[in-house]
């Protein structure tokens, strides 16, 4: 069966852009695909964050994929720092890495700029994305659209690494993305893509009144003025929502009544806000569900690591011989196994 594996960072909530561009397929892939899920807590220490709140988030994102439809019994989902073949890899990678890839990776010289010094971290993160998604040899990763660029750096890292040492052979898989149709939703600010970090999002647990809230000021068709001035949905973020939320007799009348200025945006935000909240009360009342039994989340994720690390650790006894580093002397897995050195 091939083999999928994606993640999220815990830097924030899991928003609707998260959900319809990855996490839905996601949920929909796992049945076909071995699947594997990452929390990636140690991406999201590349830039400035909040150390204290960190683990609750982790925790938190773990509990909206799960409410989402992440189904242990279908799919692996663990947390990253809790298999550390992810940072040995990235070590070992890096040694491949051309250093001029990395810096011309978008995300990268945007996020360099809020930097007065630019951390290490964040210029080696696309390095850790290859190694979580080398260390299981995945196939695919299914992931928005802003993800590609550093999608074709791990394929490029994977060949050089290959060619070094995959002794005639493509040991690491050059894996493929898979996109949904919605592979970069815009945030309600109308322009920039929807995102935790630009305070543009909507959130997947947020609350019927939060959801109004957030979308009675959305930027709509800036053309459209007042009421009577009929409307172009093609460049409305509103009318592109509606595309994933309400059914397709309720887009084409969104789009009849826009043009036509039988509605204002009001009436369509209000319609969009209605359908949103019915898609996403089944996911908040699940995640309230799991919030209270905290054992059971400890539980999944503490199978997911174990499962995880099993078969990183296969990958890497492979890549520690093939990059020629002495095996561990045996004594010292004779010792680990009796847990002296927990
Ligand atoms: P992250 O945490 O920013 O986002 C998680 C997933 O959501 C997608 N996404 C979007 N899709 C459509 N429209 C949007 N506005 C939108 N915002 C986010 C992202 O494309 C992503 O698929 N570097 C990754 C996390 C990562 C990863 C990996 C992904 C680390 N290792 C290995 C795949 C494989 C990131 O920051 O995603």
């Amino acid at each position: 069966m091939p083999r999928i594996f994606s993640g999220i960072q815990p830097s924030g909530e899991l928003h609707i852009g998260n959900w319809l561009g990855a996490v839905q397929n996601w949920v929909n892939l796992q049945h076909s695909y071995e699947t594997l899920i990452c929390v990636v807590d140690l991406h999201a220490i590349t830039g400035k964050y909040d150390h204290e709140s960190l683990a609750q988030r982790t925790r938190e994102m773990a509990v909206g994929l799960l409410a989402a439809g992440i189904d242990p019994e279908h799919a692996i989902l663990f947390v990253q720092s809790h298999v550390p073949e992810h940072a040995e890899l990235q070590w070992l990678l890096n040694t491949v890495t051309p250093l001029g890839e990395l810096e011309r990776m978008t995300q990268f010289k945007d996020k360099a700029q809020r930097f007065e010094s630019v951390p290490a971290g964040l210029l080696n993160y696309p390095i850790l994305m290859a190694a979580d998604i080398l260390l299981y040899r995945a196939d695919l990763v299914p992931v928005g659209e802003d993800q590609i660029q550093h999608l074709e750096l791990t394929r490029e890292i994977a060949r050089k690494w290959n060619a070094e040492f995959g002794r005639g052979g493509a040991f690491f898989p050059e894996p493929q993305p898979i996109l949904t149709e919605a592979k970069r939703i815009t945030g309600l600010d109308g322009q920039a893509k929807m995102s935790k970090s630009l305070g543009n999002t909507i959130g997947l647990l947020d609350t019927p009144d939060e959801i109004w809230q957030k979308l009675r000021p959305a930027k709509t068709d800036p053309a459209r003025v007042t009421r009577r001035d009929p409307g172009n949905p093609e460049v409305c973020n509103i009318y592109h929502l509606h595309k994933y939320f309400s059914p397709p007799e309720t887009v084409a009348l969104v789009a009849e009544n826009c043009r036509g200025a039988k509605w204002g945006c009001l009436d369509c935000k209000r319609v969009l806000a209605d359908n949103m909240i019915a898609a996403l009360k089944p996911i908040r009342e699940r995640a309230f569900e799991l919030q209270e039994q905290p054992d059971r989340l400890e539980e999944i994720l503490g199978d997911g690591a174990l499962t995880a690390r099993r078969m990183a650790g296969e990958t890497m006894r492979e890549v520690r011989l093939r990059m020629g580093l002495l095996a561990a002397p045996s004594a010292m897995s004779s010792r680990a196994q009796r847990g002296l050195d927990s």
